[in-house]
């Protein structure tokens, strides 16, 4: 069984004080918390102040990065490696969101020498895949979607232990729109993400990883969501800077 997994991904917002009062404000029953996962991904400013208050204060959320760079160390003015991160307490890491996909030409390749780097470093990757508009439309989602899949996460098959990642399916038209993709359209598509990690890597494998579903996922529509059977938890955004939003996104109803 795949422990459900809601992690937010905070972008660039937040300060110590945002971030303290939603420490002080998130809460999850103790029977939920044992079976479920909950992180926050953050500007790398603040995860020294959240692994120390937020630890002491409200342990149940695990902290993440939102970015990382894949060399160890170096001439690599304003970048952050994974032993930097790890020293911070972060335990995730998104990678290959579309944000950074657009905005700073990341390729699937370099996506890929990040996982390789946060698994060498024992920090999990929240890698992330998705299609914009014109594509669903075009009818190519599965080839776009395949082909990150394939050269972000399945190029690194027989070299690295891919049980423990995580794959975030996030259409990039639904992300900061208020235009969530139907459960079916999202149900869809994390299917065939699952059966191409069971082509191509292992069935073991393809059953341990867990496939979020992103994209305007709120308290409105994430029991619905999380009633699919490919859909293992989600990457919010917009509803995560919420503290009473994203406590209800955490306790779904199953
Ligand atoms: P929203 O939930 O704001 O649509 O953002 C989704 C996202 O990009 C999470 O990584």
């Amino acid at each position: 069984m795949r422990k459900p997994f809601m992690a937010g991904n905070w972008k660039m917002n937040g300060t110590k004080s945002t971030a303290k009062e939603f420490i002080d404000n998130f809460s999850l029953s103790a029977e939920l918390a044992e079976k479920r996962q909950v992180v926050i991904c953050m500007p790398f400013t603040l995860l020294p102040f959240w692994s120390e208050y937020g630890g002491e204060k409200n342990p149940v959320i695990e902290i993440g990065a939102e970015n990382v760079y894949p060399e160890p160390k170096g001439a690599y003015t304003g970048e952050i490696s994974v032993d930097m991160l790890k020293d911070t307490g972060a335990a995730y890491c998104i990678i290959g969101h579309s944000e950074r996909r657009e905005y700073f030409s990341e390729s699937d390749e370099f996506v890929n020498r990040k996982m390789n780097a946060l698994l060498d470093g024992g920090i999990v990757p929240i890698v992330c895949v998705g299609e914009t508009l014109e594509e669903r439309e075009k009818g190519i989602t599965q080839q776009v979607v395949g082909k990150q899949i394939a050269q972000s996460v399945i190029a690194s098959a027989g070299e690295k232990d891919l049980s423990g990642i995580v794959v975030a399916y996030e259409p990039i038209w639904a992300i900061g729109t208020g235009k969530t993709a139907t459960s079916e359209q999202a149900e869809e598509v994390c299917a065939f993400i699952r059966s191409e990690l069971d082509r191509c890597i292992s069935t073991a494998a393809a059953d341990s990883i867990r496939i979020l579903y992103g994209g305007s996922m709120k308290p409105a529509n994430v029991d619905e969501l999380m009633s699919k059977p490919n859909i293992d938890g989600g990457l919010v955004g917009g509803a995560s800077l919420n503290a009473a939003d994203f406590s209800r996104i955490a306790a779904f109803e199953e």
